[in-house]
């Protein structure tokens, strides 16, 4: 199985859709690695496995520490690494130098990053400088603390229109890719027309070229969820049983049994 690459990822737009998501772990990324095409080390970690109360927090190092245990993990999908809050917004030349890093210390293909219209410069300074990059635009968590909250995008005409032109000048500076989150339908399937390079959608249409999800959000992990997480399993319950279970076995000594234990040699 070899490691799908940018390029290919840039002609499945209009093609088959996308499958990404998130992966913190190594053990994670192996087991979802087969099955899907980019694999995002999300900047969620920081609400997912470090119960942070939003992504602000989330540090360069975070970053990296995760995204190099996913690239050891993954033999296939292309490895996408959020870059955090703070690390890129300053400059052109401070997004480089911390997506550089990103890069180095994890050797993922592409860095993820928020923001429209006033991102541009930056998504074309990378771009041209041979760091792949993918834009986020609609819904950005990052910007919550002036957002007010994570409700949905788009319901009105100037912000619906805002939305467009982000995703449209992030696609023009060089994106591969853009990420459309928690926007009202109509605005995903207009961006998915008007943009030349896939649209990932969540919270968005089944029209755009892929879909992502936090991995832990679809497999009932994180209690939280918004409304348009489908849940595929319910790992928390599973594991709660399991927890339940060897604990009765400890406390009423069935655990460990006869094929849990060292009989002497001879
Ligand atoms: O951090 C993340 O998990 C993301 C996806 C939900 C798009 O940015
Ligand atoms: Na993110």
């Amino acid at each position: 199985l070899k490691r799908l690459t940018i390029p290919a990822i840039r002609r499945q737009k209009g093609g088959t859709p996308l499958v990404m998501l998130t992966a913190y772990t190594v053990r994670t990324a192996q087991l979802l690695d087969p099955h899907c095409d980019m694999l995002l080390v999300g900047d969620s970690l920081g609400q997912v496995i470090y119960g942070l109360p939003s992504t602000v927090p989330v540090t360069l190092e975070m970053m990296a520490a995760h995204g190099a245990a996913v690239v050891r993990g993954s033999y296939h999908a292309v490895v996408v690494i959020d870059m955090p809050f703070g690390s890129y917004e300053g400059s052109p030349e401070s997004a480089f130098d911390n997506a550089a890093f990103l890069l180095k210390q994890t050797g993922a293909a592409a860095v993820k990053l928020e923001g429209g219209t006033e991102m541009a410069d930056t998504v074309r300074f990378l771009t041209r400088r041979g760091v792949p990059v993918m834009g986020h635009v609609g819904l950005t968590p990052q910007s919550v603390n002036a957002l007010g909250g994570y409700g949905a995008r788009g319901r009105t005409q100037e912000e619906a229109g805002q939305i467009i032109d982000d995703a449209r000048a992030i696609a023009k500076a060089g994106a591969f890719a853009v990420v459309v989150e928690g926007v009202v339908e109509p605005i995903a399937i207009e961006i998915t027309r008007a943009v030349e390079c896939p649209v990932i959608g969540i919270g968005a249409s089944a029209t755009c070229d892929g879909q992502v999800l936090v991995a832990e959000d679809m497999l009932g992990m994180f209690e939280r969820t918004p409304r348009f997480v489908k849940r595929y399993e319910d790992l928390a319950g599973r594991i709660t049983a399991a927890a339940e279970t060897y604990a009765a076995e400890v406390r009423d000594r069935t655990f460990p049994g006869p094929d849990q234990v060292y009989a002497p040699r001879g």
